[in-house]
């Protein structure tokens, strides 16, 4: 899938322009982006500011001589371009299996044009293969839990190598549940946000503007 992640990866960045501020993504497609960007940048001496949305992919972008800033340096981003777990043919999706779904939403929220690159595997005509992640805070996350449980939403927490409980770059817990069998995500969507400790979750709807496809190739916009 490296050879896929890579063409939807080179699709965005040539659609990158001079003197913008760019949103950059988390996880292995985007941090393949965020290399390509820099090159390019460096090539063209291009005036590119950019904006993450996790701790590791500030990272990589200043390391890569990128001039990440504070969001909140930057009156709105032009486009953000980020992976996505899952996405149906309306360009909603799941995201957060790299646990930066929290920032990845609010730096989304500040784009004008929000981008995706997968590759084909994340493409389904229905969204719920993928667990969807829910970011709650640490205090009282029982009760969430246990809510979810009722739910029949079969929550775990997720977990690192050695089975202690993950925590998200602002320090909260994910919460992975199973949505198959739900139909109307939009009311799951605000169920969820409803919840007394839920900081956010992964269902992205109506977010992402464009998609590009690695292996398949395609450039899918949404519909106005
Ligand atoms: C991180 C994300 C990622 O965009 C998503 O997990 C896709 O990752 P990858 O490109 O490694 O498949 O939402 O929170």
């Amino acid at each position: 899938m490296n050879v896929e992640k890579n063409q939807a990866a080179q699709m965005a960045v040539k659609k990158i322009v001079n003197n913008s501020v760019v949103g950059l993504g988390s996880g292995s497609t985007a941090s393949i982006f965020i290399e390509l960007l820099a090159k390019r940048v460096k090539a063209e001496h291009m005036n590119v500011v950019c904006v993450a949305t996790s701790i590791k992919s500030a990272e990589l972008g200043s390391k890569l001589g990128l001039d990440v800033v504070d969001i909140d340096d930057v009156e709105s981003i032009d486009v953000t371009v980020d992976g996505a777990d899952e996405v149906d043919a309306n360009l909603n999706g799941i995201k957060g299996g790299g646990a930066a779904l929290l920032f990845e939403k609010i730096v989304a929220s500040k784009s004008k044009y929000n981008i995706w690159i997968v590759d084909s595997s994340k493409f389904h005509n229905k969204l719920g293969k993928f667990k969807l992640p829910i970011e709650v805070i640490k205090f009282g996350s029982q009760r969430i839990f246990d809510s979810l449980q009722e739910m029949g939403l079969n929550p775990t927490y997720r977990l690192n190598d050695d089975y202690t409980r993950l925590l998200t770059d602002s320090h909260n817990y994910i919460i992975d549940v199973d949505i198959n069998k739900f139909k109307n995500l939009n009311s799951l969507s605000r169920k969820i946000e409803g919840m007394v400790g839920v900081v956010e979750h992964g269902l992205f709807l109506n977010v992402c503007d464009e998609l590009l496809i690695g292996g398949l190739n395609k450039d899918i916009r949404r519909s106005k």
